[in-house]
């Protein structure tokens, strides 16, 4: 939490001077009503003009220059507080950019992306406020008793009296109010959560149609939000109303007081007006200061989760010393052995082992593939490659180097990693095609697009690449989606291929077509194909057999054929009995 304050440093200077304008303000404040009192008493009592003329031009100079400190004030606070929460949500983006799957399992992404918004708005607001109201209410409340006391000492116990009134009443606001401010927050998230999920899966939910329900669990949520606000802001709108009663309350009663003592002249008439004026001051810092302390636990949770992003180290990390020769992929030396040894891995939740000793090499120039069934851990394997998440026991070497003794950078630089559900962004054919390197050119567009099989569906579209692809790429069928997911890995130009599944939303055809493609132009890469297609592979030189994360056969198609009865049974399940030999 208080890691947060860096976010302020380098705005001391400006918060500094923030803050001495907002001690001019207070002073030209105080020194208002004092002015009233003498022109009342001094000019009008006396009936003396020039004198109030006098004094009331300074005094509309005063306030000029007051007003001129309170418009500072707002605007450098609010620069301030936007300019530190920038930085903030700077940083938190990046260090979200940074997580491993690990991370993003335990923080879930609609938390995220609460703390990220909700909460840093949460702490701007709150920011703002301290900088304007809280350092000005102990200057204003002790400048304003010290004046009173000054104009009227006899009258103090009103003011004594009116304070313990208004703190009772605050205090109890405060027990009432403190917890469910807490609770607010997560109900934000929860909010967010399902909102999110639902949109994702709104096609899902309209096929079973299960709206009613969803629509059910949203609102009870919703309605848990409402009701939780509606309390939080009822108290506070009855706290307005109750605080006018109580300041006009206590200035009846100095009224009445004061105007016995005017009587029997041991007070002027301007002096018991400027007590009342400071006695409202004094209120009102009282007042000031605990807003802060409700608001307070809300921000503090605020910046608390904020924090707690800022905080969570990445599970994958750099090594200290960069041990790969090959710094850019363009000077690379590297070939691209990958190779497993021993491989085992859990999930950082799990307790089992989701892949059991797992060892192969998958050669340069070579097609490497795995099958099995679902949940077998085909893409738990391929993910380990890019350090997605990192093994639990033995490791991987590209080239003979242990990929954690690499830079994730130079590391991905190389790999062309398709995954299993294809992912585009809003924007062109052409921008998506460029994730892959952004300074290809188009020819090397059009050949990537070729080999993927893509071209013919881009060139029939009136704005060929340059045709808009909405969020999600929704506004391409399954099969386009995924063929502009295997492009983009192509224009990178990797020495390894990864495709998880990635031929699967294609017809049989053009799944064999691009293979072709792929073998010929992209002859000396490695290639690691996952697939539940026995055709997709069976050219393959080499196939690793998955069954519940262990190996259980390694080979070529005649081979597994003959010693491996989980291929087989896949296999004949897919093909005749001739196709297969
Ligand atoms: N993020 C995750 N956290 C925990 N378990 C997971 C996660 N992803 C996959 N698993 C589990 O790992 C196993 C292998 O999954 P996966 O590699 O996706 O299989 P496949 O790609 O062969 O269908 C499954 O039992 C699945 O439940
Ligand atoms: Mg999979």
């Amino acid at each position: 939490m208080i890691k947060l304050l860096k976010y302020y440093k380098p705005y001391t200077a400006l918060i500094l001077l923030t803050l001495l304008l907002l001690f001019l303000q207070v002073m030209a404040d105080l020194a208002l009503p004092n002015y009233m009192a003498k022109i009342i008493n001094n000019g009008i009592a006396l009936g003396n003009i020039s004198y109030i003329l006098i004094k009331g031009i300074q005094m509309l100079i005063i306030a000029f220059i007051g007003g001129l400190c309170a418009v500072g004030v707002g605007f450098f606070a609010s620069r301030i507080a936007a300019k530190s929460s920038m930085h903030m949500r700077e940083d938190v983006f990046k260090k979200v950019s940074d997580f491993s799957n690990a991370e993003f399992d335990k923080f879930s992404t609609a938390s995220l992306i609460t703390r990220s918004t909700n909460d840093i708005q949460q702490i701007q607001m709150v920011s703002v406020m301290l900088l304007r109201m809280v350092c000005m209410a102990p200057i204003m409340g002790i400048g304003a008793l010290i004046m009173a006391y000054k104009s009227s000492p006899s009258m103090s116990w009103t003011i004594f009296l009116a304070l313990v009134i208004v703190l009772s009443i605050m205090i109890t606001f405060f027990f009432i109010t403190s917890s469910r401010f807490k609770k607010l927050q997560k109900l934000v998230d929860k909010l967010n959560l399902i909102m999110n999920e639902r949109l994702t899966g709104m096609l899902v939910i309209r096929a079973f149609n299960t709206q009613s329900y969803e629509e059910k669990r949203f609102d009870k949520t919703n309605k848990e939000l409402t009701s939780l606000n509606l309390f939080v802001n009822r108290v506070m709108t009855f706290m307005m109303p109750m605080m006018m009663l109580i300041m006009n309350g206590v200035s009846i009663l100095i009224v009445w007081t004061g105007a016995k003592m005017i009587n029997m002249g041991a007070l002027e008439v301007g002096d018991m007006l400027a007590f009342i004026q400071y006695t409202m001051m004094i209120i009102m810092s009282f007042m000031l200061i605990s807003m802060v302390f409700i608001m307070m636990p809300k921000a503090l949770v605020s910046g608390q989760r904020i924090a707690e992003v800022l905080q969570t180290q990445s599970n994958i990390k750099d090594p200290a010393e960069n041990k790969t020769k090959y710094l850019n992929k363009g000077e690379s030396e590297l070939k691209g052995y990958v190779e497993f040894k021993n491989v085992s891995f859990h999930y950082p939740d799990a307790a089992e082992d989701v892949i059991h000793d797992l060892s192969f090499t998958a050669k340069p120039g070579e097609t490497t593939a795995l099958i099995g069934s679902t949940g077998s851990g085909k893409s738990t394997v391929v993910n380990l490659i890019p350090r997605f998440y990192d093994v639990t026991q033995g490791e991987i070497l590209i080239d003979g180097v242990d990929i954690r003794d690499m830079k994730q950078n130079n590391l991905r630089d190389i790999i062309g990693y398709v995954p299993q559900k294809a992912v585009l962004f809003s924007g062109t054919i052409e921008s998506n095609l460029l994730y892959g390197d952004k300074n290809a050119s188009e020819k090397e567009l059009i050949d990537a697009s070729e080999i993927a099989q893509a071209m013919e569906f881009i060139s029939e579209k009136p704005q060929g690449f340059d045709t808009e692809i909405s969020q999600g790429g929704t506004n391409v069928s399954g099969g386009q989606k995924q063929r502009l997911s295997i492009a983009r890995a192509l224009v990178k130009n990797p020495k390894i291929f990864i495709f998880d599944d990635s031929f699967s939303a294609l017809d049989y055809e053009t799944d064999a077509l691009l293979r072709n493609q792929l073998k010929e132009k992209k002859k000396d890469s490695t290639k690691i194909i996952v697939t539940q297609r026995i055709s997709t592979i069976k050219n393959a030189e080499q196939i690793i057999v998955l069954d519940n994360g262990k190996m259980v056969g390694k080979g070529k198609h005649s081979e597994l054929m003959k010693n491996c009865q989980v291929y087989k049974e896949i296999a004949l399940s897919q093909l005749d009995e001739e196709e297969l030999q």
